[in-house]
């Protein structure tokens, strides 16, 4: 994949594909972050639920995944009061009404990433801290004061980087430089190295000021007036009325059920379509009687994942939804759009496109289950890593660069070589187009697993083949996060697999049914789950960004 952006990718994993960390017991977590994950746990075991421990993870994970983990963002959350009713809180960034389309293109029409991806025009109106607070105070069993002077004092001790952060930071050190906060706290004269260590005081102090005053520091009182007059003097579009206004949207999670269970996830204009029309798709007799992990199994799933992308660039953004979109989840549907797979042939996307009448980095995942059987799943986003790079003067926190997930040009892609859609059009008040897709399961209620990803459009696809593994043949979720990932987004029209693939057989076995076979040339996604078994859960956390597994024994 080519374009204009020059943000780096990271090809190499810290740890080793073998250390994917698991942990089982009565309650468990699975974060980004060994800190985050250490803390999710005390919070439990110091009597706090799901709620009080994710509340608490999302503070501190931008404390010690500064790339992804935020204040400055925003995201989806789906969670579940045991045995209840699935919800969603959509804590999408928004853009500014102040901006428009032209302050994000060149003098010759085309789009400028270096302002919709980079420094305070890149940046929409935060989400994160309205979320948690909202989730904290509706279901959480201790104070937000308690749990977040907690996180403060971590902020003030600092955190002790990994490998894959020191990779990261060392690799953005010249971008995060152009901010004067960020390059105070993220940018060294000596390289960062695994195990140093990074305190933020500026964050301590904006973390107490949110314990004392609430969330309303943040939207309306003294935090707003930082990032306000910081953005301002900086060239950047958000003003006082966009943070006063922000609201989270609570909706109802959209669903299908797959094999007995309930897969529930985000509507538009999150990810969670594109990820229930990949398993509608494949929910099918021919595809469940295919044996798991070969050619054409993942044929199958490369076809169903072509024409999630192809189907998107009809409904995907923050619009009403059409007639195509109420159809899409149907039996029906997903069998018209099975009926288009070749059994053994790729199809052109363009070709697969004509069939189906279509004209035509950074992000993280918590997920957490309680011993009551409390469920939370939470992605949230800075989009690309540390966001627009731009921290708030004086607080010590980064903020999003999400303006690039918006299409500024039908057909033009964006930094994720995701081809622009007139439903994600860019328009002042939006919430740009997402493909994060927190997942969880039920059965008869229960909640069986909490599951989600980073990695912009490989997130749909990474989940997918998680779930049609896990959910219609069987296979165990640690085998799976440790396996080599492929990803196929339609456009560009090639079949990408992970630096290192440890199947050549396979690859070579799909280039024979007609696929453009690549290396990504950066690893895929960063799944982070918790899934039942019997009376206990189990949390397992990828090795591709040195997350963790904690279990609660008790
Ligand atoms: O919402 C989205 O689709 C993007 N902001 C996601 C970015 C992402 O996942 C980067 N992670 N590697």
């Amino acid at each position: 994949m080519t374009n204009q952006y020059n943000d780096f990718r990271v090809t190499m994993a810290a740890r080793a594909p073998g250390q994917v960390s698991l942990a089982r017991g009565k309650g468990a977590v699975a974060t980004a972050s060994r800190q985050a994950s250490e803390l999710a746990i005390q919070v439990l075991q110091g009597g706090g639920n799901a709620f009080d421990a994710a509340f608490s993870t999302a503070f501190s994970l931008c404390i010690y995944h500064p790339q992804a983990g935020n204040l400055g963002g925003g995201g989806y959350l789906l969670f579940q009061p045991k045995g209840g009713t699935p919800k969603v809180f959509n804590y999408r960034e928004q853009a500014p009404r102040g901006a428009t389309q032209k302050d994000f293109l060149r003098l010759d029409g085309s789009v400028d990433p270096d302002r919709t991806s980079f420094g305070p025009t890149s940046v929409c109106v935060p989400g994160t801290v309205k979320a948690f607070f909202e989730l904290q105070q509706r279901h959480g069993n201790l104070k937000a004061r308690d749990l977040l002077l907690a996180v403060a004092q971590r902020a003030r001790d600092g955190a002790v980087v990994t490998q894959y952060e020191a990779d990261c930071l060392n690799r953005l050190g010249p971008k995060l430089a152009t901010s004067p906060e960020a390059r105070r706290i993220y940018v060294r004269d000596n390289p960062f190295q695994a195990g140093d260590l990074l305190p933020n005081p500026d964050l301590a102090a904006t973390l107490t000021t949110l314990a004392q005053e609430g969330e309303q520091a943040f939207y309306r009182g003294r935090i707003a007036e930082q990032i306000v007059a910081d953005l301002q003097a900086h060239g950047g579009f958000l003003a006082a009325e966009d943070l006063a206004d922000y609201a989270i949207r609570e909706v109802d999670p959209i669903s299908v059920e797959i094999a007995g269970r309930q897969v529930w996830t985000v509507p538009p204009e999150g990810g969670g379509a594109m990820l229930l029309d990949i398993l509608s798709t494949l929910d099918q007799a021919a595809f469940r009687g295919c044996a798991y992990g070969g050619p054409e199994y993942y044929h199958y799933l490369a076809q169903a994942s072509k024409m999630a992308f192809i189907d998107r660039m009809g409904y995907l953004g923050d619009m009403p939804l059409g007639p195509d979109y109420q159809n899409l989840l149907t039996r029906e549907s997903a069998a018209r759009r099975f009926a288009c797979i070749h059994p053994a042939r790729d199809t052109p996307t363009d070709a697969l496109a004509a069939s189906l009448k279509v004209a035509g980095k950074n992000t993280t995942h918590f997920a957490i289950i309680d011993a009551e059987g409390n469920a939370v799943s939470n992605s949230y986003t800075m989009n690309l890593r540390y966001g627009s790079k731009w921290a708030v003067a004086g607080a010590g926190f980064l903020l999003n660069g999400s303006i690039d997930s918006f299409s500024f040009i039908e057909g033009k892609e964006n930094y994720f070589g995701v081809i622009g859609s007139t439903p994600n059009l860019f328009a002042p008040g939006k919430r740009p187009a997402s493909n994060m897709a927190p997942v969880l399961v039920t059965s008869g209620g229960t909640a069986e697993m909490v599951l989600g990803t980073p990695g912009g459009p490989t997130i749909p696809t990474t989940l997918a083949t998680m779930l049609t593994a896990t959910l219609l043949h069987g296979v165990d979720p640690q085998p799976l996060v440790r396996a080599s990932r492929l990803h196929h987004q339609g456009w560009p029209d090639t079949l990408y697999h992970e630096p290192g693939f440890d199947r050549p057989d396979l690859l070579a076995a799909l280039a024979d049914m007609g696929y453009k076979v690549k290396d990504k040339q950066e690893l895929i996604s960063d799944v982070q789950g918790v899934f039942r078994r019997g009376e206990e859960v189990l949390a397992v956390s990828d090795y591709r960004r040195e997350g963790l597994a904690l279990a609660n024994p008790g």
